[in-house]
């Protein structure tokens, strides 16, 4: 089989449910069907790619995958997408005949990867990855590689990632992975993950690896590595002693765990929450210390940062509208940091701000007396780094 860039005109994706927000950057690009596993209409057979992302562990929807796509043309590609320790899911996938497997939940990046290195792949396999069926594919001669295409879209994806964003996204996700499975979280990752975010940011401007998580990553893990890396930078001021340093990095990155348990349509939706969605969104903090409390032996100091950091000082917060003498100047921090990566991040129902108006908004919740003056002082300070 072989497969060159310019084969990449056209993706199926079939799903569960509806259309997928991991693939609109995708479908800007790459027209992009997307099919219903339960009403699956697969016209076209040849040379096609599909991204499949289905519960695997469903007979039903698997039989009825395989009337679709089976017998399978001889161009055609399958990408997977299968928990990364669901690996029930990950063997039925490669019975399958998958040529990858890429991580649920699936995000434009890693698909724009797995196109890339469809691309990419030499006839000899040697870039093939380890321990994945791969076709053997053609390294591309010809295709468009404008700005924009396809070829583009995925090199841009493929730009190195900052080695201390992926430490950090791994230590994220372990994290995330043990809460959703219930099972104890390596917190070694953590506090390595902790320690090489704060060396790097020693020697990368702060903007560089807020970018480079920007590139890499989206939704809640991004959200996470912004508000470690905003924390880490903030730790490099000097204002805080080295030990409180490291504690704030470390609650950065665990901060959000509690959303592991929070749907991901509710967590992406567009549209105003409802009052009993908002009233899941706003247990992750106790849902998250709750769980590190129990399986982990991290600080106190951290813990109540984790359970604390959307309590306001005026006592508008939440979860138990805790008020200034409550709050501990770790919290204090961590809030100023979580907002500010909040603000300054794209999300499915806002654009991403730009610094300046971040700080803006910061200031203004200084002056109505819900955030802590000096630790916004000391965020601007970091972010000229
Ligand atoms: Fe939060
Ligand atoms: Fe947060």
């Amino acid at each position: 089989m072989s497969l060159n860039t310019s084969k990449i005109d056209r993706i199926t994706a079939i799903l569960d449910t509806g259309p997928d927000p991991a693939l609109m950057p995708i479908g800007r690009r790459i027209r992009t069907k997307v099919c219903d596993i339960n009403n699956l209409d697969i016209p076209e057979r040849s040379g096609g790619i599909y991204l499949i992302d289905i519960d695997l562990r469903d007979p039903r929807k698997v039989g009825r995958l395989r009337e679709a796509l089976y017998p399978r043309a001889a161009d055609d590609v399958y990408i997977f997408a299968a928990g990364s320790r669901d690996h029930p899911s990950r063997v039925q996938a490669m019975n399958l005949g998958a040529n990858h497997v890429i991580n649920k939940p699936m995000d434009a990046v890693q698909i724009a990867k797995t196109l890339v290195s469809l691309c990419e792949m030499a006839p000899d396999g040697k870039s093939r990855p380890r321990g994945q069926r791969s076709p053997v594919l053609t390294t591309p001669t010809t295709g468009d590689r404008s700005p924009g295409s396809p070829y583009a879209l995925a090199a841009e994806a493929t730009a190195a990632a900052i080695p201390s964003v992926t430490a950090a996204s791994e230590a994220i996700d372990d994290i995330f992975w043990a809460m959703q499975e219930n099972f104890i979280p390596d917190m070694g990752l953590v506090t390595d993950a902790s320690v090489t975010v704060l060396k790097a940011l020693t020697t990368v401007p702060v903007d560089d690896w807020l970018t480079n998580v920007r590139i890499h990553h989206e939704g809640t893990y991004q959200h996470c590595l912004l508000a470690t890396g905003v924390a880490a930078a903030f730790g490099k001021t000097g204002k805080i002693p080295v030990a409180l340093r490291k504690q704030l990095a470390v609650a950065a990155l665990l901060h959000d765990v509690g959303k592991s348990a929070v749907p991901r349509r509710i967590l992406e939706k567009r549209n105003i929450l409802t009052d009993g969605e908002m009233e899941i969104v706003r247990r992750h903090p106790v849902d998250g210390y709750e769980f590190l409390r129990k399986t982990t032996s991290i600080p106190d100091a951290i813990l109540t940062a984790v359970r604390d950091h959307h309590e306001l000082l005026d006592g508008s917060g939440y979860p138990a509208g805790r008020t200034a003498g409550d709050i501990s100047p770790l919290t204090r921090v961590l809030t100023v940091c979580d907002i500010y990566a909040a603000l300054t991040e794209r999300r499915a129902y806002k654009p991403a701000l730009p610094k300046e108006t971040a700080l803006k908004i910061l200031h203004d919740m200084v002056e109505r007396g819900k955030i802590d003056a000096s630790a916004l002082a000391t965020l601007e300070t970091s972010l000229k780094g």
